[in-house]
């Protein structure tokens, strides 16, 4: 077992190379890329609205011009410079064959002045956007997947295609969360670790060895303003945790709601709980709001690493197919006999197992 608070990010990716005696290190190498992209957006993001006082040149907003990603959603300046920064921070190190974000409709290559690796790497570059402007937690999730072979073999251009993989293939998943301190928390399907950002060295610290989701919890999750577009299954889960001691669970439950997805799973990490964002009927024909290739895949990755599970209601989230980059998709995720219950909820409502 590490000792927390003596081993830099580095050190437990070495420590963690040792199992594969064959690596290269560059799988080690990216992900300190992708952890120098995420401290650059930290220092961004820690100015706030003094962030120009940096001269970071943040685009301005009307430069942006409330432009509409891909998402159908208005890009934030920070949406765009944290993407460009993930962008510019991991194209030159030989290691990618190509990324894919939430901010661009198309994968980005790899520019024919630098050399082309065998990862993918996927992103949603700034989370929970709509808190940047009141001060909450944000964060960056990022996914490493390795490139088909053929990729590999040609050092082709990327195409949509590729990184249509399910999630369980994926070779590590995080995020970086931008609150009161910075934290990576890393799977590199070897259990989860969180690291502290020490300001000081400017280096990611063990904090967290081993984190463990408890199998129980009473504390959930969900945007109850829509809940009378839930579907009945949804809708049940949520009436019986408010029903608290005197209903059919005969406990009491919490609720938080941070917005941010990094926040809320950050939480589930260290403490526990269950978080829901189902499908709604306010746009009937979206199977969820949250992206499946950077939110849900790398987030059920992580859960199910620290001994949790993600479905999305029906299916592990894990071995979903995805038809597109952007696909979006239902999700619950967090302590494992929470999501187990919901999931059996849908199943039933499906009629495919016994009440
Ligand atoms: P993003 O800022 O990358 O678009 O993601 C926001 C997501 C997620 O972080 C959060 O859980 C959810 O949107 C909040 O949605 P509501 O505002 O509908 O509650
Ligand atoms: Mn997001
Ligand atoms: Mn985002």
């Amino acid at each position: 077992m590490p000792l927390s608070g003596r081993w830099t990010l580095t050190r437990y990716l070495i420590e963690e190379r040792r199992r594969y005696p064959g690596a290269s290190g560059d799988f080690n190498a990216l992900i300190l890329d992708v952890a120098l992209a995420c401290k650059a957006i930290a220092r961004i993001v820690a100015f706030g609205p003094l962030a120009d006082a940096l001269g970071t040149a943040l685009p301005e907003a009307s430069a942006v011009g409330g432009e509409v990603n891909v998402q159908g959603e208005v890009q934030k300046p920070l949406d765009v410079l944290s993407n460009e920064i993930f962008v510019r921070m991991n194209e030159w190190n030989g290691h990618l064959a190509g990324m894919a974000s939430e901010e661009m409709a198309q994968p980005a290559q790899i520019p024919p002045s630098y050399q082309r690796g065998k990862y993918l790497l996927v992103f949603d570059p700034l989370d929970g956007s709509s808190n940047i402007d009141v001060n909450v937690s944000v964060g960056s999730i990022f996914s490493i997947l390795r490139a088909p072979e053929d990729v590999i073999a040609s050092g082709r251009d990327v195409t949509e295609s590729d990184f249509l993989q399910p999630g369980a293939t994926q070779m590590a998943a995080g995020y970086a969360i931008y609150g009161p301190t910075t934290m990576l928390v890393l799977s590199v399907g070897n259990g989860v670790a969180g690291f502290t950002l020490n300001p000081n060295l400017g280096e990611f610290v063990l904090s967290h060895p081993n984190i463990q989701i408890p199998a129980d919890t009473t504390e959930f999750a969900i945007n109850t303003s829509n809940s009378r577009f839930w579907e009945p299954p949804v809708k049940r889960y949520v009436d019986e945790c408010l029903a608290g001691k005197t209903g059919p669970r005969g406990k009491d439950f919490n609720m938080r709601w941070v917005a941010s997805m990094v926040a809320d799973v950050h939480r589930i990490l260290c403490r526990g709980g269950v978080f829901l964002y189902p499908w709604d009927a306010r746009e009937p024909d979206k199977p969820g709001k949250l992206r499946l290739m950077y939110e849900a895949n790398p987030m059920a990755f992580l859960i199910e690493q620290a001994g949790g599970a993600a479905t999305n209601g029906r299916q592990r989230i894990l071995d979903l197919m995805p038809a597109k980059l952007h696909e979006r998709v239902s999700v619950i995720l967090g302590s494992k006999n929470e999501v187990e219950r919901a999931t059996a909820y849908h199943l039933e409502a499906d009629g495919k197992t016994a009440s």
